[in-house]
């Protein structure tokens, strides 16, 4: 949606993960989160969360993370979860159901205006669901309210859209056979849009972030630890792709689905298929005494 305002973009993604987005995410979501369980690790390593701590977890889909830190702060702390699709945060409840977790809570609304309790939170986390606010300074001094003095902040989000091959050479392989996608506004609101590390270190910093850190994190991502349709599945599933083949004409799709499989045929090894995934790892307080 380029040349779109951020109310425009914030309202699209909105309608996107409140809607379609959400679902899709759900369809694939045993398999994804385990092709992403790697790198949210690293990220909760970082986050170091302690008993008594409390977080919340933005975008937190069906809430993998947010159980994860339930875990790591118990006794006394405690998690709430935060998405804008409600099957994501229903799917997260019954996960935290059958895992007898109970210091976890899931809301269904945007964290860019959601009523959080203010100055009650000690950590904010984030595997890779911040990059869609509209307008992010906003959003993140919007967040800075319900962090204590000091408070943390530990997000994951992606390094450019090139340096992910795990998006970049499906999408390279069936591009050429799909309708051109407008190119997105350098500010535009998507999974790629803090690629450059100075724009998230600047709409922090006018958030009122602190101490703001930004370091590399170079791993890979299994689209399938089985075969080759199970990778061209997922590949097809998530990301940019997914979109755009989903406008597609089926025999067009059927031609896009067959260069996915050849591209991907070329990242076969003993562990399944696997790409290059980049990531910064964001770390940076609340700068309020
Ligand atoms: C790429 S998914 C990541 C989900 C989860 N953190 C994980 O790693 O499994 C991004 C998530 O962010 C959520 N999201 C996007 N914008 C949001 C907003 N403004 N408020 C709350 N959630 C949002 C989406 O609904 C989606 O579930």
């Amino acid at each position: 949606m380029a040349g779109g305002s951020a109310r425009d973009w914030h309202d699209a993604q909105v309608a996107y993960w409140a809607g379609a987005g959400g679902q899709s995410w759900l369809k694939g979501a045993v398999r994804t989160e385990a092709a992403l369980a790697p790198l949210g690790d690293r990220a909760l390593a970082a986050a170091a969360a302690r008993p008594g701590d409390h977080v919340i977890d933005i975008g937190c889909g069906t809430g993998p993370t947010s159980l994860a830190l339930a875990l790591a702060v118990a006794p006394g702390g405690g998690v709430l979860g935060c998405d804008l699709s409600p099957i994501l945060t229903d799917e997260a409840r019954r996960r935290a159901l059958a895992a007898g977790v109970s210091n976890v809570r899931f809301a269904a609304g945007d964290a860019s205006t959601y009523a959080f309790q203010p100055a009650a939170a000690d950590l904010l986390f984030s595997r890779f669901g911040v990059m869609f606010f509209g307008d992010p300074v906003a959003a993140f001094r919007h967040l800075r309210g319900a962090l204590k003095p000091r408070g943390r902040l530990v997000f994951l989000v992606w390094r450019p859209f090139k340096e992910n091959g795990w998006a970049f050479v499906p999408f390279a392989a069936a591009g050429p056979l799909l309708p051109q996608m407008p190119r997105p506004a350098p500010d535009e609101p998507g999974p790629f849009s803090f690629g450059d590390p100075e724009r998230p270190r600047a709409l922090l910093t006018q958030a009122g972030f602190a101490d703001i850190r930004i370091d590399p994190i170079d791993a890979t991502i299994a689209l399938s630890r089985g075969g080759l349709d199970e990778a061209v599945e997922s590949a097809v599933e998530i990301g940019p792709l997914s979109r755009l083949l989903k406008e597609a004409p089926e025999d067009v799709r059927d031609r896009a689905v067959a260069a996915v499989r050849a591209a991907l045929a070329r990242h076969v090894t003993t562990e399944g298929v696997v790409l290059p995934a980049a990531c910064w790892l964001i770390t940076a307080r609340n700068s309020a005494a």
